[in-house]
């Protein structure tokens, strides 16, 4: 079956595959790992079932760039064929350490109901050989159920240190931090699971996929909180990726210093890693999908699922966490062809799959809508700072519809959107959130209209010679 090829819910001569974003080239993908900066390139591992689109045979794959920006996917696969990982080699992290990039992952085992978890090394000197180390230890720990998963790994004070994402035996979640000791054994010194003041009921059954981020002083636990009994009416409750911030002692204690912020506001987000790159920016990227999604029509008709999100730069200004796209991805773009520097109160124009709208200087609420001939994503805003994006219309059966965000200070003054055939990112006053998720339009966008009061709006298409 070709790429393109038509079917009943997939007419137009056009494909879902992402143009600037990362996809699997068949097969279904998940989680990025491994996200590491080795050998003048960026390494970006993911989760990967190279036989089929369902959530299982989970191997590594490997795409490497140089500028984030062009992504070449390698040979490489990391499979699950041994005695420690034959059910599964599931999420991990890399570390630059020793003259070569380190890769923690975890060995998932079932037998039956029971399941036990192996947290394993791979070695690399060159990207080129990989020397599978086995598990780093055997025993299973006592204090948790078998699910204890997604190895963080970093040093502290020339020690490797551990964060787990674990499962006590009263099924909470919560984040497991182990050191190395010197003799290269590895010692549990807490699991942190009850931040300030969440109830019982508030825990979550799992923190899958913990990452470590500090800006100066400031450290921040991201994790994604299956569970939590949350009071949002636009979250699906069920899968949320966010942040703590935190503060630590030298053996590793955690202290929560905040409640739990999304990291995106959107449909589609989760399990994100990040990487400190050559200029020292933070930079993450996630997964643009959720565990529980229902099959996305790109099975069906493209035998694909599950793809990555842009790289974010994130920053910590004023006490607050700033996500902006990435400078480096304008260039792949044309120069901004429809600017309109002027006050206005409706504009409309022709647009494409692949664009990027910019509106700046926005006064009081609007709407922006992108559609084709049948179907729009309609994205307003009211004079209070709330934000709505719609996708109903742009969605299959099982997909969660409408999702808001307001605004901290009260306003919306800057939306930049970023379509890419089937995802749109949503970047809102400059970084200060994002709104990200799929949609699975039955032809290509072809007309962008915007209703309200802007300073000023520009338009710049995706220019494929450049991707
Ligand atoms: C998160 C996750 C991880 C696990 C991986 C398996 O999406 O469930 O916790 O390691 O996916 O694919």
């Amino acid at each position: 079956m070709s790429i393109n090829s038509e079917s009943d819910n997939h007419k137009g001569p056009f494909s879902w595959r992402p143009s600037y974003h990362i996809a699997p080239p068949y097969g279904l993908m998940n989680d990025p790992n491994g996200f590491s900066y080795f050998n003048h390139q960026y390494w970006l591992f993911f989760q990967w079932n190279p036989s089929g689109c369902e959530h299982v045979n989970k191997h590594w794959g490997l795409m490497t760039s140089t500028d984030l920006v062009h992504w070449q996917q390698q040979p490489f696969k990391m499979a699950p064929t041994h005695w420690f990982d034959k059910d599964g080699c599931y999420s991990g992290s890399g570390l630059v350490e020793k003259g070569g990039l380190s890769l923690f992952y975890t060995g998932n085992v079932r037998h039956g109901e029971l399941r036990e978890s192996y947290q394993c090394l791979v070695t690399t000197e060159d990207g080129q050989q990989y020397l599978n180390q086995g598990p780093l230890w055997t025993k299973q720990l006592e204090d948790f159920t078998g699910h204890v998963r997604d190895p963080k790994v970093f040093y502290v004070n020339q020690q490797r240190r551990m964060w787990l994402a674990a499962q006590n035996r009263d099924l909470k979640g919560g984040v497991a931090v182990l050191d190395e000791t010197a003799e290269g054994t590895w010692q549990l010194r807490g699991h942190y699971f009850n931040p300030i003041g969440w109830a019982n009921d508030q825990l979550g059954y799992m923190w899958e996929c913990p990452d470590r981020l500090q800006f100066g002083d400031q450290v921040v636990l991201v994790c994604c909180v299956q569970g939590i009994n949350c009071s949002d009416p636009y979250s699906s409750n069920e899968n949320l990726s966010g942040f703590f911030q935190i503060e630590e002692d030298a053996d590793g204690e955690i202290r929560f210093t905040s409640d739990y912020l999304l990291l995106d506001h959107g449909f589609e987000f989760y399990a994100p890693q990040s990487i400190v790159d050559p200029q020292g920016q933070t930079i993450l990227i996630g997964w643009m999908g959720l565990p529980d999604d229902p099959e996305q029509p790109s099975v069906a008709n493209e035998q694909w699922c599950g793809q990555l999100t842009m790289p974010r730069v994130c920053q910590w200004e004023n006490g607050a966490l700033r996500q902006r796209p990435l400078a480096e991805l304008f260039a792949a773009f044309s120069e901004p062809n429809t600017v309109l520097p002027i006050t206005f109160k409706m504009a409309s124009f022709e647009c494409t799959n692949t664009c990027y709208i910019e509106l700046d200087n926005l006064k009081g609420a609007g709407q922006l809508t992108v559609d084709n001939p049948k179907e729009s994503l309609v994205i307003t805003w009211d004079e209070n700072g709330e934000a709505t994006v719609d996708r109903t219309e742009f969605c299959t059966v099982g997909m969660d519809l409408i999702r808001q965000y307001k605004s901290r200070d009260g306003c919306i003054k800057q939306l930049q959107l970023f379509i890419d055939n089937s995802s749109f990112e949503l970047f809102i006053n400059d970084g200060e959130a994002v709104m990200t998720g799929r949609i699975f339009p039955n032809t290509s966008v072809t007309h962008a209209t915007v209703l309200g009061v802007a300073g000023e709006l520009k338009v710049r298409f995706l220019d494929t010679s450049c991707i």
